[in-house]
């Protein structure tokens, strides 16, 4: 941190562009906007808010029929016994009985704001507070499985780039509708949210943040610092700020400072619309009354969010009315501890006028708490007698859909990438479903994912000795993958100590045995704290759709009585590592491990690239190398806290997966997990295979602790066989050990461009079994592979296929569960929600 320099340069551009840009807003005292649309639901007649807003909500019942209504089914519901101080909107409701949309032509491309007004009450044997349902705007899911028994305002910031925006309520579980009271549509003032006028604030310091107005924002805190609450009628967005005080960690550090004078609103400045007069006269400022704080400290407000490691756009609001002339106030502002802004300058960021209205817009991650917090203090270069520091307005906007686009940090790159395939993929499913049902399910619409299947016949299939029982138990009796609590409970013996196998940051994991006497491993989260519901949620839509031979599957979840549970097919061998070392070890064979090696490498190929496509594990080990009982080695773990440090890691405040002595060194010079650091992981498994040794061993000599490093050297002297696992002595052929090794080595590469794709070494490890079967069956015809750096051969034996899409299937081994089980999930989970 560089505490003397001047004025952050960097601040300056983020503004100046905000300043340009804004200009054409500055002076419009009321704002009109283009699209405008306010609907009182299932109401025939029109309403205002409360008698002073002066905007109308328009009846979306009328002697015509329903109007913005779409499709689906709906129904106006009254409230008879309305609470006398309940406003008028509130007292009717639609209620959709299926999924349903209204839509909103769009008049102005751009960026809407769109607001939900849910304030359930029982009517005609409707009773709303029991509804739980989802809401998509153009695709987006915007609100999941929503339920609220209380009155609930939800204000989302959305850019539409489309002649309509059409919104769309869907039921879950066993709720059977969803509703709403009122809802709001209308544009927001040209550049509410600009493209690249955000900081990304985090450890890798600050950057540029790009194409913030393609993520849905969901509004979580408006503040008013210092000042007092906001209804619509006193602001030109129609928005309620609420005072800050319950937010202040330490209330005697704060002191409010209040103005009479209306701000000076300048061209280039922040306007009214982006936040009101009331918003920039009133502050907190350092309380240097307060003699038992050190002269120089920070005011901290910590804004709960819910969920830690979540994307957050926070807007600071700023005017200075605490300085008697320029240039007296530097300060600098933090987020949750990360240094935000140093040294900034009101005075010249507004061009030299005292008073003037301005706002920097932020991105930071959620803290391990669920919070956001955010800290002004002095700045090194204010002198000692102004010291001070101000803040007067906070608005905190969850980013609800991960873009598409790239950001700024390399490392938030990656966790977009993933997060947004898997949050795509999962809207995409409920959409689809939600479409199905509001076609009654018309099967033609499923059709052409099905075609290249045509020729599979599920019990063909299941009925086949190549797979485990668990495939027939899935398809046959967990149609529903959502299993009742009691059950797990009877197959846990009711969580029995004795039964716990394992546990986690995600809390134990239990043996258990179902009612038809199929094994299960139960993953359950620890009781009553539901923190990371969502993420939790969102875990299964995707769990449930992987499926592949060498992946532990999901087979179900519970979420009843606040309970997460995951249940998982049971391995009955246990991890890898168990059978390599320590006490009890089983001594696999050459070949067998081999084959474990093999089969890990093609589940981690499917993850790779399979149709789930770019999961990176993050966490390849050999304890998440499972083996079942016919050592069929199957990947686990994968998923959870992929799109975000939730469930497994509310805990760990770096955010990153990975284990001590597989972790990619790339990773501390780049902050960046690629699956090529799944590559190097895998690269220490396959040496653990060979040696019998952990990963790291501080027991052993220095040189020997880290064994990546100790059996590269040993691989690069040519002399690997000194030390293999004893019980492998004399088994290995020469020509096998030799390629295995040069694999190994390879993963290890220093840098992820040098390093194989997890396809190559799934193929070198085929050929290094090819090698060490070789003798033994002379037919094959073996290559003697003597050049160590010949080309890689031509065609492999069993060809490792980057698959295309969704409707492959596996060659070679080909069974093509993944397809078919999929399937079956999929009208599972039809038939679950049209209940
Ligand atoms: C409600 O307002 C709309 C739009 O201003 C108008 O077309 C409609 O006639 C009004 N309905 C009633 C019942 O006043
Ligand atoms: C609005 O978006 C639509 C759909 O992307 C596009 O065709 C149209 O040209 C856009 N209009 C403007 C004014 O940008
Ligand atoms: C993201 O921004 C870049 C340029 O900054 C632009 O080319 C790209 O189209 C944007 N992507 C989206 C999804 O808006
Ligand atoms: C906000 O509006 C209300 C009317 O709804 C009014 O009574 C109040 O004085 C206004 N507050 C401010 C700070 O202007
Ligand atoms: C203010 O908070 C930040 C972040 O926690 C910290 O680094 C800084 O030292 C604090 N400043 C003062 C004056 O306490």
């Amino acid at each position: 941190m560089n505490l003397k320099r001047p004025p952050s340069m960097e601040t300056k551009t983020v503004v100046l562009l905000s300043l340009t840009l804004l200009s054409l807003f500055s002076f419009s005292s009321s704002f009109t906007p283009t699209d405008n649309y306010l609907i009182n639901c299932g109401s025939n007649t029109n309403t205002s808010f409360t008698p002073t807003d002066s905007r109308i909500f328009v009846a979306d019942s009328t002697k015509q029929g329903s109007i913005f209504l779409s499709k689906g089914q709906s129904i106006s519901l009254k409230n008879q016994n309305p609470s006398p101080n309940s406003p008028t909107l509130y007292n009717t409701a639609r209620v959709f009985t299926a999924a349903s949309s209204y839509k909103f032509s769009v008049k102005r491309n751009g960026t809407h704001l769109v607001r939900f007004h849910f304030s359930p009450f029982k009517a005609q044997g409707f009773d709303l507070t029991t509804a739980k349902f989802s809401v998509f705007a153009n695709g987006n899911l915007l609100l999941r499985d929503f339920s609220t028994k209380v009155v609930v305002l939800k204000e989302y910031i959305l850019r539409v780039d489309d002649y309509d925006l059409e919104i769309l309520f869907s039921s879950v579980g066993d709720s059977r509708f969803g509703f709403v009271n009122a809802i709001e549509v209308f544009s927001a003032p040209k550049d509410f949210i600009l493209d690249e006028g955000a900081k990304l604030v985090g450890k890798n310091g600050i950057e540029v943040y790009k194409n913030l107005s393609s993520h849905v924002l969901e509004t979580v805190h408006r503040i008013n610092v210092g000042g007092s609450k906001l209804v619509p009628f006193n602001d030109t967005l129609w928005r309620t700020w609420i005072p800050d005080e319950d937010f202040l960690v330490l209330k005697s550090a704060a002191k409010l400072a209040v103005t009479t004078q209306v701000p000076n609103y300048q061209s280039g400045g922040a306007s009214r619309e982006i936040a009101p007069e009331n918003v920039y006269m009133t502050a907190q400022q350092m309380n240097r009354d307060n003699n038992q704080l050190q002269s120089r400290f920070n005011i901290t407000w910590n804004f709960p969010v819910g969920s830690g490691g979540v994307r957050h756009l926070v807007r600071l609001h700023f005017c200075d009315i605490v300085s008697t002339s320029l240039n007296q106030l530097y300060f600098d502002v933090y987020l949750n501890e990360y240094s935000a802004d140093n040294d900034l300058d009101l005075s010249s960021l507004t061009f030299h006028v005292l008073s003037s209205p301005m706002y920097v817009d932020y991105i930071v991650d959620s803290n391990d708490l669920g919070a956001v917090r955010v800290s002004v203090g002095p700045s090194a270069i204010s002198s000692s007698s102004k010291v001070n520091a101000i803040l007067n307005g906070v608005e905190i906007m969850k980013m609800v859909n991960p873009s598409r686009s790239q950001s700024g940090s390399k490392k938030g790159t990656v966790w977009i990438a993933v997060g947004s395939s898997i949050g795509g993929f999962a809207v995409l499913c409920v959409i689809v479903f939600a479409v199905i049902l509001s076609c009654k399910c018309k099967k033609k619409k499923l059709k052409p994912r099905r075609v290249e299947s045509a020729a599979w016949t599920p019990l063909g299939v299941y009925g086949g000795s190549t797979h485990s029982r668990m495939s027939e138990v899935t398809v046959n009796e967990y149609r529903n993958l959502k299993i009742p609590f009691a059950d797990v409970q009877v197959a846990t013996n009711n969580f029995d100590n004795s039964l716990i196998i394992g546990s986690g940051g995600f809390g134990m994991v239990f043996k258990g045995v179902l009612k038809d006497s199929t094994k299960i491993a139960v993953k359950r989260g620890v009781p009553g704290s539901r923190q990371g519901l969502p993420e939790f949620q969102s875990e299964i839509a995707v769990l449930s759709k992987i499926r592949h031979r060498h992946l532990v599957s999901l087979i179900g979840y519970c979420e009843e009585q606040s309970e997460m549970i995951l249940v998982y097919e049971y391995m009955e061998k246990g991890p890898l590592k168990k059978h390599l070392y320590g006490p009890g070890c089983s001594r696999l064979s050459w070949k067998r491990r081999l084959e474990i090696c093999i089969g890990a490498a093609r589940g981690l190929h499917y993850l790779h690239t399979g149709s789930a496509q770019g999961i990176i594990h993050r966490d390849i080990k050999s304890t998440n190398i499972l083996l079942d009982e016919n050592y069929v080695s199957k990947v686990a773990d994968f998923g959870l806290s992929r799109s975000g440090p939730c469930l497994d890691e509310t805990h760990v405040s770096t955010g990153v997966k990975g284990s001590f002595g597989y972790l990619d060194p790339e990773y501390f010079r780049r902050q960046q997990l690629t699956d090529k650091s799944d590559v190097y992981s895998f690269g220490v498994v396959l040496f653990e295979v060979l040696c019998a040794r952990p990963a790291v061993d501080p027991l052993l000599a220095r040189e020997q602790v880290n064994l990546a490093e100790w059996a590269i050297q040993w691989q690069k002297k040519g002399m690997l066989e000194q030390i293999i696992d004893p019980h492998l002595a004399g088994q290995i052929k020469q020509n096998s050990l030799k390629k295995f090794g040069e694999t190994a080595e390879k993963c290890l590469a220093d840098y992820g461009v040098d390093r194989p794709s997890i396809g190559d070494v799934l193929w070198n490890l085929e050929y290094a079994l090819q090698l060490q079967e070789s003798a033994s069956e002379p037919s094959r015809e073996p290559h003697e592979d003597n050049n160590v750096n010949a080309p890689e051969l031509p065609t492999p034996r069993i060809a490792p296929q980057a698959p295309s899409n969704n409707t492959e299937t596996e060659t070679g081994y080909g069974d093509g569960t993944s397809e078919i089980r999929n399937s079956l999930v999929f009208s599972q989970l039809m038939t679950n929600e049209g209940r």
